[in-house]
């Protein structure tokens, strides 16, 4: 496996793959990478014939009061992951290197960002669009490939990447949870062990809306109070919003008609939860590709 820091370097080494009919199948990460970045990394590694991870802590998603200066940087670990499931380059950036002086071109996906986590962290998407459109550009990827757990994210990628003819097919895989149910994340290690408890809590919740859901119930303000109750049977845990939205344009509906997705975000002490869980009511032709 080879490191990668300089844009220069990267660009130069899928130039020479893609003139060599080579496809490049791409997994962007920050890295303190777990099980669930090791799901996307093996479909990469499956559907295409040359695979890069990219590892860049990207300032320009994070609020000056979120965790930057803190997020996990395991760089030996995440490197031996990689070798591990045969990624062929790993893309180590610096972020003078992405951002150097006089940078300003950034890539908003609006009606997408708006709600939801874009409403919690004003200026996050702007920030995951505008890198993610950048490392497009210096990886020139085939296929790359994002996780449902963050499906707004998602959902926003897929969108610029068609908006800007990107030239790159976006796939989404399956959340990958801890046995009692939690979405693995990066930041699920700042959880203490009070916290790690009842921190479940917010999956089972989803999971109870879309039972509701799958087991033909429509109205969405009854899945909406059965998702807050099971969520206040502990008191530490504040919600920010349960939400159940169309798959396609994230909008809250007040009747499921078919498929939706139903969203959610907590506070536990100064951590934020996000998890979603996707639904449809039985017996109803599917409309989407969700
Ligand atoms: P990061 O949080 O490192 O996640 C990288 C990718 O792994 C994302 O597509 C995310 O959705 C996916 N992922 C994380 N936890 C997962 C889980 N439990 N199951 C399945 N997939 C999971 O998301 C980012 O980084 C950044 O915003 C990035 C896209 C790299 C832009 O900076």
């Amino acid at each position: 496996m080879k490191t990668i820091r300089t844009t220069r370097a990267m660009a130069a080494w899928s130039e020479r793959l893609r003139r060599e009919g080579v496809t490049i199948g791409f997994v962007p990460t920050m890295g303190a990478l777990h099980d669930g970045h090791r799901s996307l990394i093996r479909t990469a590694r499956l559907r295409c014939d040359a695979l890069v991870v990219s590892i860049f802590v990207n300032p320009s998603q994070f609020s000056p009061t979120e965790d930057l200066s803190t997020y996990p940087r395991p760089i030996t670990s995440d490197r031996a992951l990689c070798r591990e499931e045969g990624v062929d380059v790993c893309f180590e950036p610096i972020a003078q290197t992405l951002y150097p002086q006089g940078f300003q071109t950034t890539v908003t996906v609006p009606a997408l960002a708006r709600r939801w986590e874009g409403a919690a962290r004003p200026h996050h998407f702007t920030g995951v669009a505008t890198v993610v459109t950048k490392l497009f550009g210096i990886v020139r990827p085939h296929l790359a490939l994002f996780g449902q757990k963050d499906y707004q994210q998602a959902v926003l990628v897929r969108q610029l990447a068609e908006d800007l003819n990107l030239g790159v097919a976006i796939q989404m895989r399956p959340t990958v949870r801890e046995r009692d149910g939690l979405a693995m994340s990066s930041r699920n290690i700042y959880l203490d062990a009070d916290e790690r408890r009842i921190a479940p809590l917010l999956s089972q919740a989803l999971r109870a809306g879309q039972e509701m859901i799958e087991g033909g119930m429509s109205n969405v303000a009854a899945i909406e109070q059965v998702m807050r109750q099971t969520i206040e049977q502990a008191p530490t845990i504040h919600v920010e919003y349960l939400a159940v939205c169309d798959p396609n344009s994230l909008e809250p509906l007040s009747v499921v008609a078919n498929r939706a997705i139903l969203l959610g975000a907590v506070r536990l002490g100064s951590i934020r939860l996000i998890d979603n869980r996707p639904a449809k009511i039985p017996g109803r032709k599917s409309r989407t590709t969700q």
